[in-house]
């Protein structure tokens, strides 16, 4: 395909950006489009999905008949039979008309089936069957109708995972999957994200009756290196909310920055020593080891104020009320709220029978033994770097060290 049938592609349907991904998703969309099979339409939320049904429609022989754009996420369970495959009059409580469903009315066009992935599983069914046989039942009718319909779907969800996980089917999958075409997300798209800036700053500037704001060249920057977690809608959003409220119309990256929401990363939420690599899989466990510490710790913390307020009760001196002890102190997981009020206890022989080590301590133990060893081992042996990164004095660990033999 020649550049300037693409440029005319773009600018017919508002697309902005040259980046090869995209270029190559437009390609394939128009070299199938007269090709009469399903097409799934994968990406990230927000990546510009919605246009590629619509071109495929439009340059299929099918152009002259319906388009239909349904948004699977939208229609609530209940009624997204009905709504796909219509109903007969008094099929349910409120149908009091029979009613045509989409496969009905799109007859000879196409039908875009948006965040297919969100598809209760008994539509899912009926959606095979109509893909298979191009045969369908009205919801509360036994007449079988015909119907030929091309279906676009398009998804943001990992469908492997959703299929692995049994909230789709494995055979649908394969059906609406006779030709992919992948939208990039922002981040892989290099200048574009500047391109469709000033689309959308210029859109903003007609739309608000402003000057159109611009970028310096420190805020072009930032926006290429940016996330971008919601891509061009994201974008689009923050143009408009820059053109309308920013007092400068040169945005420098500061002023960029203002309107942009911090980058949460792996990276800022457990620091990775420089040079090693983040592995989420390992990260979780870290996280966890964590916990399972602080919580340990705290058990035991728990443990002697028990015995102290025990100890205290029997010499008839009540504990101050309202004494916090934090469950969780790992800044990953913000549970600043879950303190357990600490109320007088009274029962000595409670405090007795905790003493008796719990199965599970069997296997906190366990862990503990294996996160000293690990961060031990990560300090080069140097228990007080170790002790420090652990959040425990260096006697403690000493301690630890001598009980779980690690010396
Ligand atoms: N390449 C693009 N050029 C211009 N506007 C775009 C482009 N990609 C996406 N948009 C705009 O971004 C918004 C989100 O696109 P949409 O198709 O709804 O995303 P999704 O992939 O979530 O379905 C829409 O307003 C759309 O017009
Ligand atoms: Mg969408």
């Amino acid at each position: 395909m020649d550049g300037t049938q693409l440029q005319r592609i773009k600018q017919r349907y508002g697309i902005v950006g040259n980046c090869e991904g995209l270029n190559r998703a437009l390609e394939i969309a128009l070299k199938i489009a007269p090709v009469d099979l399903s097409v799934l339409i994968t990406g990230e939320n927000g990546v510009g999905k919605e246009v590629f049904p619509r071109i495929i429609h439009d340059f299929s022989g099918r152009r002259n008949k319906k388009y239909f754009a349904v948004n699977c996420g939208a229609i609530p369970e209940g009624t997204i039979d009905s709504e796909l495959f219509g109903h007969e009059k008094g099929a349910f409580t409120g149908a009091i008309e029979q009613r045509e469903g989409y496969f009905s009315v799109a007859n000879g066009g196409t039908l875009f089936l948006d965040e297919v992935g969100e598809l209760p599983l008994q539509t899912q069914a009926r959606l095979l069957r109509v893909l298979e046989t191009g045969e369908y039942i009205r919801v509360g009718a036994s007449e079988v109708r015909k119907t030929d319909v091309r279906i676009v779907a398009a998804t943001n969800v990992n469908m492997e995972k959703a299929i692995s996980e049994g909230r789709f089917r494995e055979d649908l999958y394969y059906r609406l999957n006779s030709i992919s075409i992948s939208v990039p997300p922002l981040r892989e798209r290099g200048d574009d994200a500047v391109l469709l800036f000033k689309k959308f700053a210029l859109e903003m500037s007609e739309k608000y009756k402003m000057p159109p704001i611009r970028l310096d060249e420190g805020a072009r920057q930032m926006l290429k290196a940016y996330s971008w977690p919601g891509n061009v809608r994201q974008l689009k959003n923050i143009t408009e909310n820059m053109s309308v409220t920013s007092e400068q119309r040169d945005v420098t990256a500061d002023v960029l920055r203002s309107y942009l929401p911090e980058e949460k990363s792996h990276r800022e939420l457990i620091a990775v020593p420089a040079g090693q690599t983040v592995n989420s899989f390992e990260n979780e466990r870290e996280i966890l080891y964590q916990i399972l510490f602080d919580l340990r710790r705290d058990v035991s913390e728990l443990k002697k104020i028990v015995h102290e307020n025990a100890g205290r009760h029997s010499g008839d001196e009540r504990p101050t009320a309202g004494t916090g002890v934090s469950l969780y102190r790992h800044p990953a997981i913000d549970v600043s709220a879950a303190t357990v009020p600490v109320e007088p206890i009274c029962e000595a022989e409670e405090v007795k029978e905790n003493d008796e080590p719990l199965p599970e301590t069997r296997s906190l133990d366990e862990l503990e033994k294996d996160l000293i060893r690990r961060v031990l081992s990560e300090n080069n042996g140097k228990r007080k770097q170790a002790a420090a990164q652990l959040g425990i004095s260096e006697r403690t660990l000493y301690r630890k060290i001598k009980e779980y033999g690690l010396e």
